[in-house]
């Protein structure tokens, strides 16, 4: 795999500012940030082969740097668990992809190993303001972000208590410490993860804005997995 520094030049090179899937992904994993296997395909074929190997259930995902959200235009296709399935979805998703957006380049398909269930999303963002520098933001996935808006910030350099309080400042903080039938996270994860991102947004100022959406977060002790990954570059 390249490292973070080949993978930006690559991009600014080509003249792309939004990094594709996996290599946004390799970029967050190559600085802590736990994500599910994966590998890009070229083929249906190919895309059965890296199943093979990562293991069932997977999801498809189309990558094109023309498309930004991939859902939109038919370019995910979860809980894939036999070899004739991940052909039908590969074909399925370049399909799709070529009716709603017909001029897009295809660079390939990713193939995700589903994250085991038992999570709840949340989000992991930064921008870079170019007076106050990078900022971090955490909330809860969905709703929590899209309608009440409930996020928290903290301008870098920060701490990892301060990492902690940003994840217990948020109204929904109520979830991710227990509710009822919903366990208690695991808040180590989060932190180290912010903290991940933090460090990422410090060392390559050619980023401008990043998302980790969604961040599955799961019960205390097992971890958080990011399994889609936004970053754009300064133009
Ligand atoms: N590896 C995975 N394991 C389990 N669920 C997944 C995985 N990848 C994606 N999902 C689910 O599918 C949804 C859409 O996937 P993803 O975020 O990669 O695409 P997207 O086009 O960015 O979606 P959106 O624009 O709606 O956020 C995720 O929010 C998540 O709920
Ligand atoms: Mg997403």
């Amino acid at each position: 795999m390249p490292s973070p520094r080949e993978i930006i030049e690559k991009a600014l090179q080509e003249n792309r500012t939004k990094l594709l899937e996996h290599e946004a992904l390799s970029l967050v994993e190559a600085y802590g940030v736990p994500v599910p296997g994966y590998g890009l395909a070229q083929t249906a074929d190919e895309a059965v082969e890296i199943a093979e190997k990562i293991g069932y259930p997977v999801v498809l995902k189309i990558v094109s740097p023309d498309i930004v959200h991939k859902s939109d235009v038919g370019g995910v296709i979860v809980g894939l668990t036999t070899p004739d399935e991940v052909r039908k979805a590969f074909s399925e998703i370049i399909n799709n992809v070529k009716k709603h957006v017909p001029d897009a380049r295809i660079t390939g398909i990713l193939v995700q190993k589903m994250a085991p269930k038992g999570a709840i999303e949340v989000v992991v963002g930064a921008i870079r303001d170019p007076v106050f520098g990078p900022a971090i933001m955490f909330g809860l996935g969905g709703i929590f972000i899209e309608v009440f808006k409930d996020v928290s910030f903290r301008v870098v350099p920060f701490s990892e208590q301060d990492a902690e309080e940003m994840i217990k400042e948020v109204k929904a903080y109520k979830i991710i410490r227990g509710y009822r039938n919903i366990a208690p996270r695991d808040i180590d994860s989060l932190i180290k993860i912010i903290m991940a991102v933090q460090n990422l947004m410090k060392e390559n100022p050619e980023i401008n804005e990043m998302d980790l959406n969604p961040i599955l977060s799961y019960e205390k002790g097992k971890g958080a997995l990011a399994v889609d990954v936004r970053i754009i570059l300064k133009k």
